[in-house]
């Protein structure tokens, strides 16, 4: 007797934590969440090449770099509130957009941006650089959460082809979008 309700009692507390589960996995919202990280990627391969060109042209201030970094820091935003209207996705690892080719892509656009921002410490005209970094952190953070909430665990991925583009966000101060990242 004891046994029994203690049998039923696992059943129901299964039962009640199954539920959520089963409503997040009915639909595969991937397509949707690869035009959100398209529109995103195209923002960073307009903004990081200017940055860039700025920077080769010594034409770097606290002005000329500091509208680029709004401008990713709106494009990270848009990210944000993008994914946020997705519902949560079934996700697919066969039919593409796959899970890990949309992992991949969101990787690709952070890595531009890790490495886009290495050099910008070492331009002494840049009085306002951290404040900027601290500026765009919690922008990039947000939309790292928004993504990997959005593709349940997409982050997972992303975090080993960062392997090696995370030393940069370190030097840059971003230290919230490090753990969003999964990053100690
Ligand atoms: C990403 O999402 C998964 C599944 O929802 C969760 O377990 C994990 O903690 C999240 N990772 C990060 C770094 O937020």
């Amino acid at each position: 007797m004891f046994a029994s309700r203690s049998i039923l009692f696992a059943l129901v507390a299964v039962t009640a934590l199954a539920k959520p589960l089963e409503v997040r996995q009915t639909t595969n919202t991937n397509a949707q969440i690869e035009q959100v990280v398209d529109s995103l990627d195209e923002s960073i391969h307009i903004i990081i090449p200017n940055i860039l060109t700025l920077q080769a042209q010594e034409r770097a201030t606290d002005a000329t770099i500091g509208e680029q970094i709004t401008q990713l820091a709106t494009a990270f935003q848009t990210s944000t509130s993008d994914f946020a209207q997705i519902p949560i996705s079934s996700g697919s690892t066969t039919d593409s957009p796959t899970n890990d080719e949309i992992s991949v892509f969101y990787a690709d656009g952070l890595q531009q941006v890790a490495s886009g921002l290495s050099g910008l410490g070492q331009i002494p005209e840049l009085t306002s650089l951290s404040s900027m970094m601290t500026a765009l952190d919690p922008t990039i953070a947000a939309s790292v959460q928004a993504f990997n909430k959005t593709l349940p665990g997409a982050i997972g991925f992303v975090n080993t082809l960062m392997l090696d583009a995370q030393q940069f966000l370190t030097l840059e101060g971003l230290t919230q979008t490090r753990s969003a990242l999964g990053f100690a």
